[in-house]
């Protein structure tokens, strides 16, 4: 399959690639900023054999121009996308009134506008005239939220601006499933738990993850290869603790 996975220079990205190398007969667009650290990604994949052929592009999905770049390099190596994992997260503990509007548009542009974008610029490669083309089944979008961002569940200080996104993210899901499906485009949505990485220690300093990154990498990868035979516009939690 045709896969791109944002997010994908640390953390549960950075893992979820390394899974989904590991299967054969994959492409893999992975997508930061950093272009060293997916350079980093690549080799570490090759060198444990990988099956699957990973393509690093770097762009910021929190500005427009760089995202719309992204869109025109996967359509060049892509006639059919048929997974999108919006992992990609800027993270944010602030007191409410302390948070400025700087930051509250920066933390929306990645973690919401850039998804929405990026969905909406996409849909063209993983709709109904590319499942046409292939006879393949649906494609399937998977958003990347929290446990903070959905609704009844316990909420932490400071997280207002992070959380709020990542709510948000779980209604759009909700929304272009319902929209989308005629396409051939399937959406679901998996609402992490406390996963040990480098925003889980910015989130919560010293707190010891039920699960590591390489887990919820590979739990991610197995799901968005074939969570659309089951799921559509579906908030999943994924999650073994609190937070
Ligand atoms: N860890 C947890 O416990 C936990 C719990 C719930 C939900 N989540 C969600 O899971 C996802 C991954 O989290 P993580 O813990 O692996 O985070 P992380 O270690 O901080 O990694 C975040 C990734 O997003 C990329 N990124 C950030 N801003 C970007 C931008 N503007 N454009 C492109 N890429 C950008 C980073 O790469 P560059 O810096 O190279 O761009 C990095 O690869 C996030 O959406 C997060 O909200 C995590």
């Amino acid at each position: 399959m045709n896969c791109i996975v944002t997010g994908a220079s640390r953390g549960i990205g950075y893992e979820t690639v390394k899974a989904l190398s590991k299967l054969t007969g994959h492409q893999i667009i992975a997508v930061a900023r950093t272009p060293e650290l997916l350079a980093s990604l690549n080799n570490e994949c090759r060198a444990a054999g990988a099956q699957s052929s990973i393509h690093p592009i770097a762009a910021d999905l929190g500005k427009p121009e760089s995202l719309n770049q992204l869109v025109k390099q996967a359509s060049l190596l892509f006639s059919r996308v048929d997974v999108l994992i919006n992992n990609a997260g800027l993270f944010l503990n602030k007191p409410f009134q302390d948070i400025s509007d700087s930051e509250l548009g920066r933390l929306y542009e990645v973690n919401v506008l850039g998804v929405f974008r990026l969905i909406r610029e996409l849909v063209p490669l993983l709709g109904s005239k590319a499942t046409a083309n292939t006879g393949a089944g649906p494609s399937h979008v998977v958003n990347i939220s929290s446990m903070g961002g959905v609704q009844g569940s316990t909420k932490f200080k400071g997280l207002s601006a992070y959380s709020s996104a990542k709510g948000a993210l779980a209604v759009l899901t909700e929304c272009l499933a319902e929209e989308l499906k005629t396409q051939f485009i399937t959406v679901n949505c998996l609402a992490l738990g406390a996963v040990q990485t480098e925003m889980l220690e910015k989130a919560f300093p010293g707190y010891k993850a039920p699960l590591s990154a390489a887990q919820m990498g590979a739990y991610i990868a197995n799901f968005a290869l074939t969570g659309q035979e089951f799921f559509n516009g579906k908030i999943l939690e994924v999650s073994l603790s609190t937070p």
